[in-house]
């Protein structure tokens, strides 16, 4: 099987610099979800049809599969699908899908393709109440459909029909060939309609059969952001349902966005307002509260991200606790129990089992050590103005309140540095380790008072 997407269209309702079928959905261009669905179905080839200036296009989204066709100008759907007919075999099937048609389930095209069988030509319909806008599909007295008619074409009673084509249709390489030579553009559009090849294929004695969607939703296009907007919902619907059917507890199945693949263990619990980009992992009993954005994350079974968290590249064990106001970017690994308070961040560093950075914190480039407990106000020093350089704390070390670690530096297993150390050297296991200036009171002094005129 081979795919012919359509996706020369303007866009001009986006209004938007980015083409139309770039804009993102779910955090992916809309045209990489057909691709997703078109490579899941096994397509050997697919030749995406692209405007003048799908340069953009074409860097954002190239890959060995695919094949890029110009169209330009641009004369109809059916002189789109022609642009791609060099770059197709003549034995192969052709599905036609739409770069602005995102939500096309693979089962729904699977559907479609064992209707088509070898021969056929196959068209995806659906029922609808109100058909304005699209061709409608007209049937014989026997059932078997006749032809399309564009709504622009239609006759009033034509009109009354509530088959419509949704555009996408199965046919084989050498007949399609066949009938795309032999379609005109005299019609309401002046156009050369894609939709007229079943027309020919009616003609030729070609069976022609109909699937239907298993949503509707699968069917809708989009053409300016109010149509994005609400397929991103559907879309996000159709994932929360997903998550729930799997035993997920989702507070509101309306406030979650998956942008990328979220796999959760069991008794998983999330609440409102959360995002999760890219490849998420949430273990067993997990609770991820409100308003949290995961980006790249593995989080062990039983830990709890408390509300305003935002964990980036970040790998947590079991049984952790993190925020509310957590930051971990990537590189973060932490062991199990660790726990990470409000306002710290953390970059590239590793926490072994039960240590502890409770507050407004700063830890970049460093080792911490097991049960090592780190002050509030602790700021790691790793950034020299042009190098980075990393600190390492031992197990079961006391870092004071306000410290400052120079890094490169070490602090050794059991060490204590008291609060408001300025570490520029070494310290030493086991001792306490202190910088800051002799606490004195003077006994004579007097609070200076102002001069009367
Ligand atoms: C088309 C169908 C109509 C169907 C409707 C479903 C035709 C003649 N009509 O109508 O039966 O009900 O879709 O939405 O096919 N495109 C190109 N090059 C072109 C023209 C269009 O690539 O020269 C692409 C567009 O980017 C778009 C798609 O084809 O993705 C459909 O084009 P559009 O103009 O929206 O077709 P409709 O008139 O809506
Ligand atoms: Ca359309």
């Amino acid at each position: 099987m081979e795919v012919v997407i359509l996706a020369a269209g303007q866009g001009k309702r986006m209004r938007s610099v980015l083409p139309k079928v770039l804009q993102p959905l779910a955090g992916k261009p809309l045209l990489a979800h057909v691709l997703a669905s078109a490579r899941a179905l096994g397509a050997r080839r697919i030749c995406v049809v692209h405007g003048h200036g799908g340069e953009a296009v074409r860097l954002r989204l190239d890959a060995p599969d695919l094949v890029w066709a110009e169209q330009s100008p641009q004369l109809g759907t059916g002189h789109a699908v022609l642009q791609a007919m060099p770059h197709l075999s003549n034995e192969a099937r052709v599905l036609v899908l739409y770069g602005d048609v995102p939500l096309i389930g693979t089962a729904t095209l699977a559907r479609l393709m064992d209707a088509a069988g070898k021969d056929r030509l196959a068209l995806l319909t659906v029922e609808v109440g109100n058909p304005a806008g699209y061709g409608r599909i007209l049937r014989d007295g026997a059932g078997r459909v006749t032809r399309i008619v564009e709504e622009k074409d239609a006759t009033p009673d034509e009109r009354l029909v509530r088959e419509i084509n949704t555009g996408i249709l199965v046919a084989p390489a050498s007949r399609l060939r066949d009938w795309l030579a032999r379609i005109g553009n005299d019609n309401a559009q002046g156009e050369y309609y894609l939709t007229d090849i079943v027309g020919l294929a009616a003609q030729d004695g070609v069976e022609i059969v109909t699937a239907a969607p298993d949503d509707v939703s699968e069917t809708l296009g989009v053409n300016d952001k109010a149509q994005l907007a609400a397929l991103e919902r559907m879309f996000q619907a159709s994932v929360a349902r997903g998550l729930m059917d799997a035993g997920v507890t989702l507070i509101d199945p309306a406030r979650i966005d998956v942008r990328g693949e979220l796999h959760c263990g069991r008794d998983v619990e999330i609440d409102v307002n959360c995002v999760f980009e890219g490849r998420v992992e949430l273990g067993d009993g997990v609770v991820i509260g409100a308003n949290c954005v995961l980006r790249d994350v593995q989080i062990g079974g039983r830990t709890h991200i408390a509300p305003f968290s935002h964990l980036d590249g970040t790998v947590t064990g079991e049984a952790c606790s993190l925020g509310p106001f957590a930051r971990t970017r990537p590189g973060t690994v932490l062991g199990n129990e660790v726990h990470v308070g409000n306002f710290v961040e953390i970059k590239n560093s590793t926490f072994a089992d039960d240590a502890k950075a409770g507050h407004l914190s700063y830890i970049g480039d460093a080792s911490v050590g097991a049960r090592v407990n780190i002050g509030a106000g602790t700021i790691t020093c790793n950034y020299d103005g042009a190098n980075k350089h990393r600190t390492e704390i031992g197990d079961d070390a006391f870092i004071g309140s306000d410290t400052q670690l120079v890094a490169p530096v070490r602090v050794g297993r059991g060490a204590t540095l008291g609060a408001g150390t300025t570490l520029t050297r070494d310290a030493p296991p086991d001792q306490l380790t202190v910088s800051r200036a002799r606490q004195q009171s003077l006994a004579g002094w007097v609070r200076p008072v102002k001069k009367k005129k």
